[in-house]
């Protein structure tokens, strides 16, 4: 293993003394005992050490600057930790524009992305000084133009294209090929360049950004993705006569789910774009751009697991076996959503040998809200304690509250130490924004 993202489990799970698993020092029984399943854990260690692989795999390039994308996980705690890494954030909406600056993120050094941004979302975003919003498409070049002029402000910006490249991920998170919802094709940049620099005073252009798929394994597409990039940046100096110096290449690598899964490793990644960058610097004549890069799932996945408590089961005669845990496709709507698969171990019987294959369910009510189709466990029984690896990315900012379920608590561990980061929502919580007409009162 070269870099985190290759690592099935957090860095620091291991089986303990007491023949349980732990998690940054903390026996995740005792974790369970005190706060309770579903359970979502962040292992404050590995998170750490993905973003020191990533800061060590490109600090061969002098311009570089990482963002972490926060559709991935988006939490005031999270967001803490990855500010003080020098990390800066890729941002989609006014949520979570809100969630880093609570956080006290710099705003300077967040991206705001998003193909139908709102009035209200471009105007907290240039409130709140946001230093980048990549605009997506001409409506919301024109809008966001007009916005800045009423606020007195320039907004400073990229163009989001769409390079044209496939990549082999699940259709619905790939993003970078033409047939796309994202970005100006690159027949558009022409136009979209000359109302900036004709029409739009309110808008200053600095470079260009691409997001190409999520759950990338292919390694040569990141090359292919750079050279698009620089060449534009060269061909709309030429054009123009307008100097470029910025290029985000988006986020998308891949991570470890199950042992089928090898994805690459972040040096490697990293050494495709930069050898890449270096030679089209040459090859098209511009001088070095900045690059920013702006991962999420490869970031905050691996360092994040789920517990769950194991309740009823059920034998089909003759069929599968189903044991069924007290979370499932709302804390984690990916296996339904994607047919994403999930690794698990038991973590009061982690050195137990594996006797039978078992289908986890959930517990919300749908034939489809499966976890784990076929995973051989030890002999399982009411009351144990269930560990999916790799849910730190995308199951909490993908949750929902499905069949009227709290959303589960999030914790922290580091040093054998836990901190509460998002506390368990309640019955009221799930009430709170109801309203019932003061005429169905007192009946
Ligand atoms: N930048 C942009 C513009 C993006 O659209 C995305 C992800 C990222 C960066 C981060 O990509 P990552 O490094 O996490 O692959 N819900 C899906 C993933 C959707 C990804 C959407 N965009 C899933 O659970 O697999």
């Amino acid at each position: 293993m070269d870099s985190t993202n290759q690592s099935l489990k957090p860095l620091t799970a291991k089986l303990n003394e007491a023949g349980n698993l732990e998690i940054g020092g903390c026996d995740l029984v005792e974790l369970v005992e005190k706060y309770g399943t579903p359970l979502y854990v962040i292992d404050e260690y590995t998170l750490r050490t993905v973003c020191a692989d990533y800061k060590e795999a490109f600090k061969k390039y002098p311009k570089v600057n990482m963002m972490f994308a926060s559709k991935a996980l988006c939490t005031m705690g999270t967001s803490v930790i990855l500010d003080s890494e020098g990390f800066g954030f890729d941002v989609v909406s006014a949520g979570e524009i809100y969630t880093v600056y609570k956080a006290g993120v710099d705003m300077s050094k967040v991206l705001f992305n998003g193909n139908n941004k709102s009035v209200d979302e471009l105007s907290l975003a240039l409130k709140l000084g946001v230093g980048r919003i990549s605009v997506d498409n001409f409506f919301e070049l024109s809008l966001l133009n007009e916005i800045a002029k009423s606020y007195d402000k320039t907004a400073d910006i990229l163009l989001r294209i769409t390079p044209g490249i496939e990549c082999h991920t699940h259709e619905y998170i790939q993003t970078g090929h033409l047939d796309s919802k994202f970005g100006f094709d690159l027949t558009q940049v022409d136009e979209a360049v000359e109302l900036i620099l004709n029409d739009y005073r309110n808008i200053k252009l600095h470079g260009l950004h691409a997001h190409i798929g999520s759950q990338i394994f292919e390694t040569s597409i990141y090359g292919d993705e750079i050279e698009i990039l620089v060449k534009e940046l060269a061909r709309i100096d030429e054009k123009f006569g307008l100097k470029l110096d910025e290029i985000n290449a988006g986020g998308g690598l891949g991570v470890k789910y199950t042992d089928k899964d090898c994805p690459p490793s972040v040096y490697t990644i990293a050494d495709i774009i930069i050898n890449r960058l270096n030679e089209c610097i040459e090859k098209y004549k511009i001088e070095q751009p900045a690059l920013f890069i702006e991962p999420g799932r490869s970031i905050i996945s691996t360092a994040g697991v789920t517990l769950y408590t194991i309740g009823s089961s059920k034998q089909v005669p003759k069929g599968k076996k189903y044991v069924a845990v007290d979370g499932g496709m709302a804390d984690n709507p990916r296996p339904s959503m994607y047919g994403a698969e999930y690794s698990a171990q038991i973590v009061n019987k982690a050195s137990a040998e594996p006797v039978e294959n078992v289908t986890i369910a959930g517990r919300f009510c749908e034939s489809g809200d499966i976890l784990i189709k076929n995973i051989k466990l030890p002999e399982l029984e009411e009351g144990d304690i269930l560990c999916v690896y790799n849910t730190g990315a995308y199951n909490y900012s993908m949750a929902s509250n499905y069949n009227r379920v709290q959303k589960p608590a999030m914790v922290l561990v580091n040093n054998s130490q836990s901190d509460m980061i998002v506390t368990r929502e309640t019955l009221d919580d799930l009430i709170m924004h109801d309203k019932v007409p003061d005429r169905f009162k007192n009946k």
